[in-house]
Formats: structure tokens, sequence, C-alpha cells
């Protein structure tokens, strides 16, 4: 039943296999733009298209995509095809958008730095190479094109994703890659790495590096923005307003055809704030989409996160802290309506004996179905190559495996049940 709801749009494409570097990064897919219809995103002929999307993540210290040393990357990619996933969402960071033609195994050697991980991690780019040798000799950007390309051939739709600046695990408050760095208060714990200008630099060439991979539907324009403790003491989010708008822009300029992913403040946690000031996006020719994050824990540190109880005995609470967050933007006819995209949400797919997990579980879920969401797991991979200073790192909530085999949690579809559905259609 999973196969039945794979978008139209994306069924006319053509299966193509084969996976030297060369071709993937060749081919030309005919792809079909999307926009945005009131809260709805849909396709050129109108019909609506809901975006059932996994994390990919590639943003870490090794620079490219995870999980090459266990498959082959076009294996991935059917895998997700296959379980009816219809996108990924691929993170990438400044560091590799601005450094493009580093080798892979220039930048793992990096990596690991001068420590004793070095032989472990170059082990595991044996491995990697093994499985996939078109890595041996490419570079982080082509590593990162050949798995959209993969991707593509199995009609998978891309949303790239700019994680951070610095390539590194993400996300917290003394990464340095949270706020901008021009804000008029610069705290370096939080924006150290965070060079405005960088970064709309590494937008500018991501958008013209997503015209050659027509798969490419979407763009976010910065993962899980985040405030210092002393910044945006007002609350009236100056540099939020004074930066996207200049980076959608950006975007819109660099690939005129890709959705535009604009997440709110507090981790992508806050989105309160377009309900008395809206967004203006008459120069983005309806292509903006709202991006949200929520997690069982919250993770806004001023303290008006919602976090899910293990007394709770209804979704209310929970449910209404999201309808005010975020969830009011998809009321159609107001000046801020459009279709909001749970870009990152999760749980350990390991079953845990944690009610307040369970709580916000069941409760996510119910929202997300009654509002017929547009989503985007955390996450696709079982495990790290080098994740904080761990080779090979086990991902909890990954839906894949340890060794990306197959679901960690068999019962994983079942348990998101009605969220798959499309029950709106336009
Ligand atoms: C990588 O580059 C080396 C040296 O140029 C070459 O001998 C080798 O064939 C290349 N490997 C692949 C897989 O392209
Ligand atoms: C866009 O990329 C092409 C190569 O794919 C390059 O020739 C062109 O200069 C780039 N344009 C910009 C504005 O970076
Ligand atoms: C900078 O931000 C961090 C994270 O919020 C905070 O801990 C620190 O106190 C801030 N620095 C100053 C000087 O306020
Ligand atoms: C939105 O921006 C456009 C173009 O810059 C402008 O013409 C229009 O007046 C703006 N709309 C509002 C409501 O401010
Ligand atoms: C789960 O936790 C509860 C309360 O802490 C405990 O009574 C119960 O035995 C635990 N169950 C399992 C399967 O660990
Ligand atoms: C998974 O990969 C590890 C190496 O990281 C290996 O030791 C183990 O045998 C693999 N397990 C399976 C089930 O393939």
């Amino acid at each position: 039943m999973w196969f039945s709801t794979v978008s139209k749009a994306f069924l006319g494409l053509s299966i193509l296999s084969g996976v030297t570097l060369a071709a993937q990064l060749s081919r030309a897919l005919t792809t079909t733009a999307l926009s945005v219809n009131g809260r709805f995103i849909v396709d050129t002929s109108g019909q609506r298209v809901k975006l059932r999307c996994l994390n990919w993540a590639g943003a870490d210290k090794t620079k490219i995509p995870e999980g090459l040393q266990y498959q082959p990357v076009d294996a991935t990619a059917l895998w997700i095809f296959e379980n009816g996933f219809n996108c990924v969402r691929l993170t990438y960071s400044m560091d590799m958008a601005l450094d493009p033609t580093q080798t892979v195994h220039a930048a793992w050697v990096q990596a690991a730095g001068s420590t004793a991980y070095l032989p472990e991690l170059m082990d595991t780019f044996s491995t990697a190479v093994g499985k996939n040798p078109w890595l041996q000799n490419a570079s982080t950007l082509e590593a990162y094109g050949a798995v959209i390309s993969a991707l593509g051939d199995h009609n998978v739709m891309v949303i790239m994703d700019n994680h951070n600046s610095h390539a590194s695990w993400c996300c917290s408050l003394d990464d340095g890659n949270g706020w901008w760095d021009t804000d008029a208060v610069y705290n370096s714990t939080n924006s150290r790495y965070f060079n405005t200008a960088r970064w709309l630099a590494g937008l500018q060439f991501m958008a013209n590096f997503s015209l050659s991979h027509p798969n490419v539907v979407g763009i976010s324009l910065r993962n899980e923005i985040r405030r210092g403790e002393d910044q945006d003491v007002d609350g009236t989010h100056a540099a939020w307003w004074d930066n996207i708008p200049v980076a959608a822009a950006t975007v819109h300029a660099g690939n005129p055809d890709a959705l535009i992913m604009i997440g709110g403040v507090d981790y992508f946690n806050d989105f309160s704030f377009l309900k008395t000031k809206p967004l203006n996006r008459s120069e983005f020719d309806n292509k903006v989409v709202y991006e949200y994050h929520t997690y069982s824990w919250g993770s806004d540190a001023f303290g008006d996160a919602y976090v899910t109880s293990s007394t709770q005995t209804n979704c209310t609470p929970f449910n209404t802290y999201l309808d005010e967050k975020v969830g009011y933007l998809l009321e159609e006819g107001k000046p801020y309506t459009g279709p909001v995209w749970m870009g990152e949400f999760g749980w350990s797919q390991v079953p845990q004996n944690d009610t307040t997990e369970e709580v916000y579980k069941t409760c996510l879920i119910e929202w997300m179905s009654n509002n017929d969401m547009d989503w985007s797991l955390w996450a696709l991979q079982g495990s790290y190559y080098f994740r904080t200073k761990e080779v090979d790192m086990d991902e909890t909530f990954g839906i894949l495996n340890h060794n990306w085999t197959n679901f960690r949690y068999p019962g994983f579809l079942n348990k998101i049940g009605k969220m798959w559905i499309t029950n709106i259609n336009v």
C-alpha cells in the first residue's frame, strides 16, 4: 500500500541504473518544478505533492553524506524509493560548499586531524571506496552530487539543507554556527563560524549547483537558527528579518524553480512571530515553504518550549502549543498562509521504556495526520563515519540499522500510520 501514494508527478521519470561518477554527474532528469498554492505544495499541473522525506546527514567533519561504507549509494537510494519515501533532506556544510574541489580523501584526513582516529577513519574510507569505487578520487561536492543523482535515478526528490558553516555535529549554543555574526551583538561562542557573507556566497554557489540536478526541488536556507543569550534580547528577531529575505532572494535568483525552505528561530521551534508580521513573499513566486522542527525534549533555550510529559493524558496541550508556534500558518486565506514542512522530528527507533517520548510520538503523529503535513524524519542514517570523536557511531534515531541494510524497527511504517496518507488533494 505504500507504493500507491507515490507522487504521480514522479512516476513518469525513467529509472536509470549505473553508478559511475561521470555518468551520475552528467545525467539530466526531466522533472517538474514544485511551487506553492495556499498551504499546499503542488506540481506544474497544480496537483498536490506531499513531501514524505528522510534526513540524510552529510554536514559532519567528513563532509559527505553518511553510510557509503555500508552500501553502494544506489542501493540506499533504491531502499528509500522502495519503502515509499519520496524525498531526502540532504545536509551539507558551508565548509564543503566553499571548498568543493577538496577530495574526500583529504577531507577525511583533515577530519581525523593528528588524532589517534586517523587509521580507523582511513580504514572506513577504504571500505567506502570498496562499496563505491567512484569515491576514490572524488571531491566532496562530487560525492554530494553523486548521492543526489542516485536518488534522482530512483525518482527521489532532494531538498538541499545548509546545516552549518563549520562542518561538525549540529546543533548547540556553543558550536559557533547558531546566529549571524553580523548581528548588532556579536557573540563568538554562538556565531564564530557563521560568517554571513560566506553563508550567502555558499547559498549562491549551491543554488547554481542545483541547476544541474533536476531532482533537487528545494533549498533550505539554514538549519535551526538559534540566538545566544545576549543576542536578540528584545525578541524582534531583527537579524532574522535582515538576513532571511536576502538569502531567499539569493537562492531564488540562483535557481528560480526551487522551493525555498525557511525556518523560524529558537532551533526552528518558534514561528509564532509571523502572525502579526507576515513575511513578504511576493518576490519569491510561490516558492516559500515554512520549515519547523520538534523533538520530545523541546530545545528552546529560553524556557518556553513545550516538553511532553509522562503524566499527560491527552494530546491537547502539546498540539495547542504546535498550533500557536506554527500550525496557524496552515489556515487558508491569511496574509501568512503557506505550507509547513516538519523538516525534523524523530525518536529512538529502538523501542524505549520512556513514557514521555511515547506521548510526544503519539501526539505529534496525531497532529501531523490531522493537518495532513509535509514532513522529513530524523533520520535515515543508521550510523556516522565519525561523529563527536567516535568512529562508526550508532544513530538510535536512524530508520536504518547500523549497517544500513534495513529497518532498525520493522514496525516503523505502521507506527506513523495516517501521517503517510495524503488526505487532502488540490
Ligand atoms: C584515481 O586516480 C588515480 C591517479 O590519477 C588513477 O590511477 C585511478 O585510476 C583513479 N581511480 C578511479 C576509481 O578513478
Ligand atoms: C554556475 O555554474 C556553472 C557551471 O555549472 C558556471 O559556469 C557558472 O559560472 C556558475 N554561475 C555562478 C553565478 O556561479
Ligand atoms: C554567548 O552565548 C552563549 C550561548 O547562549 C552564552 O552562554 C554566553 O553567555 C553568551 N556570551 C555573552 C558575553 O553573553
Ligand atoms: C511586498 O513586496 C513588494 C515588492 O517589493 C511590494 O511591492 C509590496 O508592497 C510588499 N507588500 C507588502 C504588504 O508590504
Ligand atoms: C518500564 O518502566 C516502568 C517504570 O519505571 C517499570 O515499572 C517497568 O518495569 C519498565 N518496563 C520495562 C519493560 O523495562
Ligand atoms: C555490521 O558492520 C560491522 C562493521 O562495522 C560488522 O562487524 C558486523 O558484522 C555487521 N553486521 C551485520 C549484520 O552485517
